[in-house]
């Protein structure tokens, strides 16, 4: 029993890491899948999908690892967070799963502050009621597809329903379950207040735990169909961010993470739940016993980036592919010559919407100050710079707060490149340290699953084990200070389009 395996299913795909004792990644895998966006600021995926790319990708991390199934320890999931999976009696899933970047309950968050009160839900959920929450489809749901709520046996989360194909068990644990806004944060268990107060059964919830215990074994119709031994622990895990700080080392105060997803999250762990009385950070229970953490959340991190790549980088990436280069490698390396500040030109990063700082899911994206003289290497650039000041938006509440930053670690997709560390780094005007492995969420529900089969005693010593740093990024002054002034800028372009954002707002995103 010498090896643990994570299994982290996000917003683009699957991916199965198996480790050994010492933390060595032995074998590697990611399945992609699609997400649909039927209106928009909607967003939806087919669990199936999810069950499907668990299956393909942990076969292929034990074939190409030829590690024998019943030498796995232990599986650890993370996951998405947010998302709601609703199932009837039989188990079936009711309608495609709405995800954590789906904006169509703005109504439905207004009547959960209204009832609640908004104080009050920030006392009780750590949080104030946001359109990405859970909760907020629960009520859509019913609002809207009231047969579908009917039905409903069970509600959810990502990797928790895959919890459920691999074992049987309706179990979540406290860092994704925070995500719900059903969850008493300070005490670490359901809220029967909330759910009371919304009128939502207690039975719809899984059972809730600490996210290192063990929740369920793998079922022999799993096994058959993934290859992992019949009986095999599946550990809690944790929602993907909680994940992904376990995966970067950030469990204790001090220590804070900046993760460049499809997401851009940045982490702050804590000795108590220390919730933001005006609600622009989130506070959620971490995946380690007794800590929390505060996270500022952009929507669209990585996710401004892919956008570009898609829509306007489509012949950079069709080249890239055919030399065998990253196609964002390819892209950022278009922007190298552009001078800090993008020669005037500035991109609000707010494709889904924004949750970090304004909580509004009417805001878009916005290119200000085109030129004739700008290249798509200035809007590549600009891109980049965009999606760091609104990092530092989140970093410079959380400072508020009085949460101490002595150290910062960036992790993700985004922290490929080290072109765009360093503009995080000139932007913040921060060292910026990078760590190995740089594996994420995966890596961390992987940690995760060796301290629930009793590898590592806990998170400090799994981490302390496994991760080192690796580089440290030192801002240029010449650019810190051009960045300085345009933050600024930043700040002010949100503030005098918010009114027009709702203007301009699309019919299915309604108004609060
Ligand atoms: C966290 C959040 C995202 C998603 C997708 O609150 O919404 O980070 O978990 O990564």
């Amino acid at each position: 029993m010498k090896y643990h395996l994570g299994i982290d299913i996000g917003t683009t795909g699957v991916k199965t890491l198996l480790l050994n004792r010492r933390g060595s990644v032995v074998g590697a895998s990611i399945k992609e899948y699609p997400m649909a966006m039927p209106e928009p600021g909607w967003a939806e995926q087919s669990p199936e999908d999810w069950w499907q790319a668990v299956i393909d990708s942990v076969r292929e991390v034990l074939n190409l690892s030829g590690i024998p199934a019943g030498d796995i320890a232990g599986i650890g999931l993370s996951g998405q967070m947010h998302g709601s999976v609703f199932l009837d009696k039989d188990n079936k899933v009711l309608r495609p799963c709405i995800l954590w970047c789906d904006q169509r309950t703005a109504k439905e968050c207004a009547y959960i502050e209204w009832k609640i009160g908004r104080k009050k839900l920030i006392r009780l959920a750590g949080n104030p009621a946001l359109t990405g929450f859970t909760a907020g489809k629960v009520l859509w749901v019913r609002n809207n597809e009231p047969g579908v709520y009917k039905k409903i046996n069970k509600i959810l989360l990502p990797k928790d329903y895959i919890r459920f194909r691999l074992t049987g068990a309706f179990a979540t644990e406290v860092s994704d379950a925070s995500g719900t806004l059903f969850l008493d944060v300070k005490n670490r268990k359901w809220s029967k207040q909330i759910l009371e107060e919304l009128d939502v059964p207690l039975s719809f919830m899984p059972e809730c735990r600490e996210s290192w215990e063990i929740s369920g074994m793998i079922t022999e119709k799993a096994g058959r169909l993934t290859g992992l031994k019949t009986g095999t622990p599946v550990i809690g895990g944790g929602g993907d961010q909680a994940a992904q700080a376990i995966g970067t080392g950030i469990v204790k105060p001090g220590i804070i993470s900046i993760n460049i997803g499809t997401s851009g999250v940045v982490f702050a762990c804590s000795e108590k739940p220390q919730f933001d009385p005006a609600g622009r950070v989130h506070t959620f229970c971490h995946a380690v016993p007794r800590k929390w953490h505060v996270m500022g959340v952009m929507l669209a991190a990585g996710g401004s980036l892919r956008w570009f790549r898609d829509n306007l980088g489509r012949e950079e990436a069709r080249a890239a592919k055919q030399k065998g280069i990253d196609p964002y490698e390819a892209l950022i390396e278009e922007a190298r010559n552009i001078p800090a500040g993008s020669e005037g030109l500035m991109f609000l990063p707010y494709l889904s919407g924004e949750r970090t700082p304004y909580a509004d899911p009417c805001a878009r994206g916005v290119f200000f100050g085109l030129g004739l003289r700008h290249t798509k290497g200035h809007m590549i650039k600009a891109v980049l710079e965009g999606v760091c000041f609104g990092l530092r938006d989140s970093l410079g509440i959380i400072e508020e707060l009085g949460i101490p930053v002595k150290e910062i670690r960036v992790t993700g997709g985004g922290a490929r490149s080290k072109a765009w560390i360093q503009i995080l780094s000139d932007v913040l005007g921060r060292e910026i340290i990078t760590v190995e492995p740089a594996e994420g969420s995966a890596y961390g529900a992987a940690l995760l699953a060796g301290i629930g089969a009793g590898v590592y005693a806990d998170a400090a010593q799994a981490c302390g084990r496994t991760i080192r740093t690796k580089a440290v990024f030192r801002p240029s002054p010449a650019n810190a200070s051009v960045y300085n002034r345009r933050y600024r800028l930043f700040r002010s372009l949100y503030k005098s389009l918010k009114e027009d954002f709702k203007i301009n707002q699309d019919s299915k995103i309604s108004r609060r």
